[in-house]
C-alpha cells in the first residue's frame, strides 16, 4: 500500500470508520467541510492509478466502514435508542415494508408505490433500479443489508438477458429501468419480467440504471464491510459491461455522455437530450465508485482502470469548465463573441449571447452558482436541475469551492428551489410555445407539474446527503421540517406542483416509495452524519482543474 498513509489493514474487513465519524459529524456545524485526514480508497489519487503504477485490487478496499445502526429504526428497535424519533419516522418503515417485493421467498426489492386509490396501476408496481436507490440506503443504514445484496444480484442477473427493442438489439451492459415478480399461486413459481426500455413509454433505455447500480454496490460494500460481493466474478463483470457502454470511442468530441431525452429520472421529453446534467454527474460518481472496486489482476482490469482514470480527468475539467455558471461566467457569456474559429476561442461552443433566456439574470446571485443542465455546439440550457448538482457535490464532481457555491444558491433562492415542499426537479418551468416545443405538448409535464418544476420529496435524501457533506445541516432541518409538516398527511405522495410546491401532485401517486425511502434516509443521515460515507466521495487533490474565471465561488 505505497500510496496509501497510515492506513491500518485489519483483513478485508478493516475500517478507519472512526476517523471518519469523528471528522464528520466536528464539523457538522462550522461553515466550511474542510476535511484533512488520512486517504480513503476513494481518495486513490488518479495519477497513482495510471498505467505503471497499477497495484492489485483487493489492496485498495481497506478503509470499508461496518454499517453503524441507525437511531431511527422500526418501532421493535427504536427503544435501543434514547431520543425520541419523529411520529413519522415509524408510519415510513411500515409503509416501506409493505412496498417489499419477494422473489423465491427473499425480499429482492420494493415496488415503486403502493397506492391503493389509483385507478390504474401503470408501471408502478414494478421494482424501478433508481427507485429503490434510497430504499436500499433506508435498509442499509437500518443494519439490513441482504435485500440490498438480492437486488444487486437479481438485477445483475438480468443484466445477461438478451435486450431487443423491435428488431434492434441493446448493449449487452444495459441494466433494467424496471422489473416484476410475476407469481404463479398455483404451480408455486416465480417469475421475473424486466424492461430495459422496450416497454417503456418513449422506448428509452435507462441509462442511469448502470451508474446507479453501480454505485449502491459501493455502498453496499462500504456499509457491510463484505467484500465477497463486489470482488465476485460477475460483479466484476457487471462493472466492465456497464462501463464499456459508456467509455467506448466514437465520434465524441466531449467526454460528456450523449443520451436521449429521458433517460433518467426525467423519463419523458423535457428537452434534456444531449448532455444532461443529471447523467454526467451520475457518470462522474460510478466512475469513481468503480474505480475503488475494480481488480487489477489481468490486463483487462488494467486498461478498465486506465481508461477510467483518463475519462475522470477529462469529465472533470469539461464539466468544470463548461458547465459551472454563477455570476462572473453568465456576466462573460453575456459578452461572449461568437463564429470565433480555432483554438484560440473562447467561446468554444458558438453560445449566442442572445439565447440566453431573461430568468437566469434575476436568479443568478451575486454569491452562488450551479452547474447547468446542459452544453452542446450552441445551446446551453441553463436550467437548474437540483439531482445532478446534489450527485456533482457528493461525488465531488464539483470542487469544495462549487459545492458551497450551490449550497448558497439553494439558501439565496430558497423560495424558487425549495419553497413548501423540499425538492424542485428542475428550475424554472417551461411554458406556452416552448412548452409544446421542447415536451411535444405532453400533458403530464404541464408548467410547474411533474419533471417540469414540480417538487418531489425523494430529492431531500439527495439535498441533505450535500448539506451535511458541504457542513450546512441546518438547511438539510429546515427542509426536512416543511417534509415533515405535509408528507404523512398528504400520504407520501410522488410529487408536488406549483410554484412554490403546494399542491399534491395532478397525478401524483400516493405512498410513492422512494417519497417515503428518501425521507427515512434524510433523517438517519441527519442523526448519524457518518452514513454520509456510503455515499459521497471526497475530493480527489489530482482532479483539481485549471479555471481562471470565476471569482464569485465563496472561498
Ligand atoms: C416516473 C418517474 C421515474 C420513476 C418512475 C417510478 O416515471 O419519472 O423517475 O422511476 O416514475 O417511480
Amino acid at each position: 500500500m505505497d500510496g496509501h498513509i497510515g492506513l491500518k489493514k485489519i483483513g478485508s474487513h478493516a475500517s478507519i470508520s472512526e476517523i471518519d465519524d469523528f471528522d464528520l459529524s466536528r464539523l457538522l456545524d462550522k461553515p466550511r467541510l474542510n476535511i484533512e485526514r488520512q486517504r480513503s480508497f476513494d481518495e486513490r489519487s488518479l495519477s497513482e492509478l495510471s498505467i505503471g503504477l497499477a497495484r492489485g485490487g483487493m489492496d485498495n478496499y481497506d478503509t470499508y466502514s461496518p454499517g453503524v445502526r441507525s437511531g431511527f429504526d422500526t418501532p421493535a428497535s427504536s427503544t435501543r435508542n434514547s431520543f425520541e424519533p419523529h411520529p413519522m419516522v415509524a408510519d415510513a418503515w411500515e409503509s416501506l415494508r409493505r412496498s417489499l417485493v419477494h422473489f423465491r421467498g427473499q425480499p429482492v426489492g420494493t415496488i415503486a408505490a403502493v397506492d391503493h386509490q389509483a385507478e390504474e396501476v401503470l408501471n408502478y408496481d414494478q421494482v424501478f433500479v433508481r427507485d429503490f436507490v434510497p430504499s436500499a440506503l433506508a435498509f442499509l443504514m437500518n443494519g439490513e443489508p441482504d435485500i440490498v445484496k438480492n437486488f444487486l444480484l437479481k438485477t445483475l442477473h438480468l443484466q445477461g438477458w438478451e435486450k431487443r427493442v423491435d428488431r434492434f438489439k441493446l448493449g449487452e451492459g444495459v441494466m433494467p429501468a424496471s422489473f416484476k415478480v410475476l407469481h404463479d399461486p398455483v404451480r408455486k413459481t416465480d417469475t421475473l419480467i424486466a424492461d430495459f426500455g422496450e416497454s417503456a413509454i418513449g422506448r428509452v433505455a435507462p441509462v442511469d440504471s448502470g451508474f446507479w447500480w453501480i454505485i449502491l454496490l459501493r455502498a453496499y460494500t462500504k456499509s457491510t464491510g463484505d467484500l465477497s460481493l463486489a470482488e465476485s466474478p460477475d460483479c466484476q463483470k457487471g462493472m466492465k459491461l456497464i462501463l464499456t457502454l459508456c467509455l467506448s470511442e466514437g465520434f465524441d468530441t466531449f467526454p460528456t455522455l450523449l443520451c436521449a431525452d429521458g433517460c433518467c429520472m426525467i423519463d419523458r421529453r423535457m428537452g434534456i437530450y444531449g448532455y444532461p446534467i443529471e447523467i454526467q454527474a451520475l457518470f462522474f460518481m460510478a466512475l469513481r465508485c468503480a474505480l475503488s472496486m475494480l481488480k487489477q489482476d489481468d490486463a483487462e482490469g488494467k486498461e478498465c482502470v486506465e481508461r477510467i482514470v483518463k475519462r475522470l480527468h477529462a469529465l472533470s475539467y469539461h464539466m468544470r469548465s463548461y458547465f459551472w455558471l454563477d455570476f462572473q461566467q453568465l456576466n462573460d457569456i453575456y459578452r461572449y463573441k461568437t463564429e470565433e474559429y480555432s483554438h484560440t476561442a473562447v467561446n468554444k461552443f458558438n453560445v449566442i449571447p442572445d439565447s440566453i433566456p431573461e430568468w437566469v439574470f434575476d436568479f443568478m446571485p451575486t454569491r452562488g452558482g450551479y452547474f447547468i443542465g446542459n452544453v452542446s455546439p450552441a445551446r446551453m440550457d441553463f436550467r437548474w436541475f437540483a439531482l445532478g448538482n446534489c450527485v456533482a457535490i457528493l461525488s465531488s464532481l464539483a470542487t469544495p469551492e462549487q459545492s458551497m457555491a450551490i449550497m448558497d444558491l439553494i439558501e439565496a433562492r430558497w423560495d424558487e428551489l425549495v419553497g413548501e415542499m423540499p425538492l424542485k426537479i428542475s428550475y424554472p418551468a417551461i411554458e406556452s410555445h416552448e412548452w409544446r416545443i421542447v415536451t411535444g405538448c405532453d400533458p403530464k409535464n404541464t408548467r410547474w407539474s411533474y419533471h417540469n418544476g414540480g417538487s418531489w420529496p425523494v430529492l431531500l435524501w439527495l439535498v441533505t446527503a450535500a448539506c451535511i457533506k458541504t457542513g450546512r445541516p441546518q438547511i438539510a432541518r429546515r427542509a426536512i421540517e416543511l417534509a415533515e409538516s405535509r408528507l404523512l398527511k398528504d400520504g407520501w405522495p410522488e410529487y408536488y406542483d406549483g410554484k412554490l410546491g403546494r399542491y399534491i401532485g395532478k397525478q401524483a401517486r400516493k405512498y410513492q416509495t422512494w417519497s417515503i425511502a428518501g425521507y427515512l434516509v434524510a433523517k438517519m443521515m441527519l442523526e448519524d452524519p457518518s452514513h454520509l460515507g456510503m455515499i459521497s466521495l471526497e475530493e480527489d487533490k489530482q482532479m483539481k482543474p485549471v479555471i481562471k474565471r470565476s471569482s464569485s465561488w465563496t472561498c
